[in-house]
């Protein structure tokens, strides 16, 4: 029987530099000790009281449909959440609860992509993003970021490939690179939206991972606010990955249009998991800096590691769970290296080409174990890639 164009070309098929996180897993199902420096997974789960909020609505009977937008409380607490952190008058018509921040990527480009219109995206990206667009009918089209400058877009780039595209996707904190876009580089971005009409989908799941710098809502720029949908997730900020709860808020036109696409698809998300996530927002900032504190010691140990040696580089870790390590000095693809590396001394960390093009020779970390494992695997990186680049120039003289 025939399937879909579209479900059979999601993926783009072909080695995507995921293997070597595949052969990880399969290494560690055999016994093997691999320490997993991967995937975006928190090493601390749900904070109890949140769980416990989560128990109590369920045995107290929220377990039948919710309302399709989300609860009401739901809403009005991320609308008054997103309004106090960005300035921008936000209320309950102005948010859609979905199930998990990746259901709001596919919504958000439902809405504004026909079928063959372009959809951008900028290079390195989060795994799905390509998926997401081609899943939609869409054609995705990246737009490279530099290693050279820290992977901060330029608006000029974006402009370039935005003659017949109807949407721009960015996020930041970034995943993969950690990095968070300046005022400059978003308003940058938010002119070449407006000069070329373009949708902003703006992913902001890592929005209370922030190491330096601030993060900025380009929702919040001049005339941004009418053609921005912001995509927002309870999974980063509160170790609730699993309970799948995320958002998206736009303008009131797009939730109703979105709030017909939920009907049509998720029919809405559990009402005891709104509960709990409208009690961790209600908690204030407590509930958060407690996940994010850890990735802040990390990055910091990771500072003073890549400080004592200088094969490896690291790309300004500003936010995000994340570190990208430039490791071109080696000679070797990511892939190669991270593969190497697994094989040697078995540290899973994924290659950038996983993520694109634009960070080949680099590798992602996750900040993802306890310090002293974090700390002593990235020691152990830093001298197998010296060791790699010492053995490379002993062949080259020995060769002449
Ligand atoms: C950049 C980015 N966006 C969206 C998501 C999806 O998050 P969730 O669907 O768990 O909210 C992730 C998950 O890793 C991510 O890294």
């Amino acid at each position: 029987m025939k399937l879909s164009h579209r479900i059979t070309h999601l993926t783009g098929g072909g080695s995507d530099g995921w293997d070597v996180f595949y052969r990880a897993r399969r290494m560690i199902s055999e016994g093997v000790a691999v320490t997993e420096l991967t995937i975006g997974e928190h090493d601390i789960r749900t904070d109890p009281s949140i769980l416990s909020v989560m128990n109590d609505a369920a045995v107290g009977g929220h377990t039948g449909y919710a309302m399709v937008p989300g609860t009401a409380l739901l809403r009005d607490t991320v609308a008054a959440r997103v309004q106090a952190r960005t300035g921008v008058p936000t209320t309950r018509d102005n948010v859609l609860i979905t199930p998990g921040g990746q259901a709001a990527l596919f919504a958000t480009h439902s809405a504004v992509c026909d079928a063959g219109d372009t959809a951008l995206y900028l290079d390195p990206y989060y795994a799905t993003y390509p998926g997401t667009i081609r899943g939609v009918g869409a054609v995705a089209k990246a737009v490279q970021t530099r290693a050279e400058d820290a992977f901060q877009p330029r608006a000029e780039d974006i402009d370039a490939a935005a003659e017949d595209a109807v949407s721009l996707l960015i996020n930041s904190p970034n995943n993969p690179t950690g990095v968070v876009y300046s005022r400059e580089t978003l308003e940058g971005i938010a002119g070449v939206c407006r000069d070329r009409d373009l949708w902003l989908i703006s992913d902001e799941v890592y929005d209370t991972q922030v190491w330096e710098g601030e993060h900025i809502s380009p929702r919040s720029l001049p005339d941004m606010a009418a053609r921005t949908l912001v995509v927002g997730s309870m999974s980063k900020s509160h170790a609730m990955t699993g309970s799948r709860c995320g958002w998206i808020v736009g303008p009131e036109e797009v939730i109703g249009h979105l709030i017909n696409l939920a009907t049509h698809t998720t029919y809405g998300v559990p009402g005891f998991i709104q509960d709990a996530a409208s009690y961790a927002l209600s908690e204030g900032n407590h509930l958060e800096d407690e996940i994010a504190e850890p990735f802040r010691r990390r990055r910091a140990l990771a500072k003073e590691i890549l400080a004592r040696q200088n094969t490896v580089g690291l790309i300004p870790a500003q936010g995000a769970m994340y570190l990208m390590l430039d490791t071109r000095a080696t000679g070797m693809s990511g892939e190669a290296f991270a593969n190497a590396l697994l094989d040697t001394h078995r540290i899973a960390v994924l290659p950038g080409e996983s993520f694109g093009q634009a960070a080949s020779g680099h590798v992602r970390v996750a900040m993802t174990v306890a310090d002293e494992a974090f700390a002593k695997s990235l020691e152990t990186l830093c001298d197998f890639a010296a060791q790699l680049v010492a053995d490379k120039s002993m062949r080259f003289s020995e060769t002449g």
